[in-house]
């Protein structure tokens, strides 16, 4: 059988079921072909958990969507891969339907399968999504975040956050000359912003990191980069809104030193406004990056800012091969018509509200002690003095249908709507309730 081994590979491929009917990767009735081989019916018994470990070094290409850093590790068998999302539900491997509060980590703030983000993704796709040219989408998209981000007059796309965020810093660094960069926030993997296992000792030494909102800790480290100060990066919004003054800190000194003043806007643009906190807070850095809701899931970031520093690119070397392919730009297009014709950033801002009332609702009615919300209006996040506690009640709100995420932000989507609202505290209560009774 010259191909078996090749169709054979299809064996483990995930029967995609219908939305609602219940699929499994877990086939037990032993038999075996004329040749001896096993037919699928004959696969070992294996979860979709089990064949993500033994081919995915960390179980999940996307750290924070690991069972663990969901909803912790005390259900082997809970939730770990999806077959449908629509809304703000998805439909797990094993058919069943979930409530989801996390919104693929902040990357989608309209809902999942939106359909005019899907049309225009459906149809940038059927016209080729790349070629020898450049896709015109790209200069229409690159012309709306100039008139709508207050420090955009320039913009390349790239595909991650992270890779807009490096970005910046490579322009900030080329524009000035300079290699020091101080650094507020978290900025996805990539070495000069990262302390994990591998980064060269040289790469650690250019990057200072400072608390968030710490004027004096600011000023001390400018002062301590001297004359070597590329950049100072920031992240505008963590749990909290800063103080103005720190922001306006930070303006002065970048401004005094000629260092480049960057804003990682990757959580916050599309979301807390359109143009991301730097609307709000009308502080205008020179550079910022964007990513995550601005194509509602669809993989595209993008570093803009002003001229003079964004034709540093022409200077240094900032590419990539599908960075302008069509299909992430159209569902860009489509999620800034929704911006044009709504509020958007005002529905979140309320959904996000609500729901954290809901889940304050039910902490309070429970009487459990020991946790607490926190958080901006549309992302906003449960604060467990206790891990393990915390664990439990994820996991019990799981099993009551609704995904809340470990330890970092829920997001409202528009597609939370008042029907989403009750169920999420519905969740919340049994599940604080089941808490206790766990303690009890
Ligand atoms: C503020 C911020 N910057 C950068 C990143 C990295 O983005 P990505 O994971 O798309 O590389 C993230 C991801 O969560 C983020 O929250």
């Amino acid at each position: 059988m010259a191909f078996k081994g090749f169709f054979g590979r299809g064996r483990d491929t995930a029967p995609a079921p219908a939305a609602g009917e219940p699929a499994s990767a877990e086939v037990s009735d032993a038999t075996t072909d004329d040749d001896g081989d096993e037919t699928p019916e004959a696969a070992p018994a294996r979860s979709w958990r089990e064949r993500a470990a033994a081919v995915l070094p960390t179980g999940a290409s996307t750290g924070s969507k690991r069972a663990e850093a969901l909803y912790g590790a005390l259900d082997e068998n809970g939730p770990t891969h999806f077959v449908d999302a629509r809304g703000c539900h998805l439909t797990s491997v094993d058919g069943h339907r979930y409530l989801d509060c996390t919104m693929a980590l902040g990357a989608v703030a309209l809902g999942y399968t939106e359909p005019r983000v899907t049309r225009a993704v459906i149809e940038a796709a059927s016209q080729g999504g790349v070629s020898a040219l450049s896709s015109w989408r790209e200069v229409e998209l690159a012309e709306r975040l100039c008139a709508l981000i207050p420090c955009a007059e320039r913009v390349q796309f790239l595909k991650t956050g992270a890779e807009a965020t490096s970005a910046a810093v490579r322009l900030a660094r080329t524009y000035t000359g300079r290699e020091h960069v101080v650094a507020s926030g978290y900025f996805g993997w990539h070495d000069w912003s990262s302390e994990a296992a591998g980064v060269p000792a040289a790469t650690r030494r250019d990057t200072t990191r400072v608390p968030f909102d710490d004027v004096d800790a600011l000023e001390r480290a400018v002062t301590a980069a001297g004359s070597s100060l590329a950049a100072v990066v920031l992240e505008p919004i963590v749990e909290r809104t800063p103080a103005i003054a720190w922001l306006a800190r930070a303006r002065a000194l970048c401004d005094a030193t000629g260092a480049a003043l960057v804003f990682d806007e990757v959580k916050t643009g599309f979301r807390v406004a359109p143009g991301g906190y730097q609307e709000v807070c009308g502080i205008t850095p020179d550079l910022a990056s964007f990513g995550k809701a601005m194509a509602n899931g669809y993989p595209l970031s993008a570093v803009v800012g002003r001229q003079a520093l964004m034709d540093a690119a022409r200077t240094t070397w900032i590419s990539s091969t599908l960075a302008s392919e069509s299909v992430a730009l159209a569902a860009s297009l489509a999620v800034l018509d929704w911006h044009d014709e709504a509020d958007i950033a005002a529905t979140l801002a309320e959904t996000g509200r609500e729901m954290r009332a809901a889940v304050d609702r039910a902490i309070e009615a429970s009487g459990v002690q020991g946790v607490h919300t926190l958080g901006v209006d549309p992302m906003w996040l449960m604060r467990w003095d206790d891990p393990a506690r915390e664990s439990r009640f994820l996991v019990h709100a799981m099993h009551e249908g609704v995904l809340f995420k470990r330890g970092a932000y829920n997001y409202a989507a528009v597609a939370h709507d008042e029907e989403s609202l009750r169920v999420i505290e519905a969740a919340a209560s049994a599940a604080l309730v089941a808490l206790l009774e766990d303690e009890a």
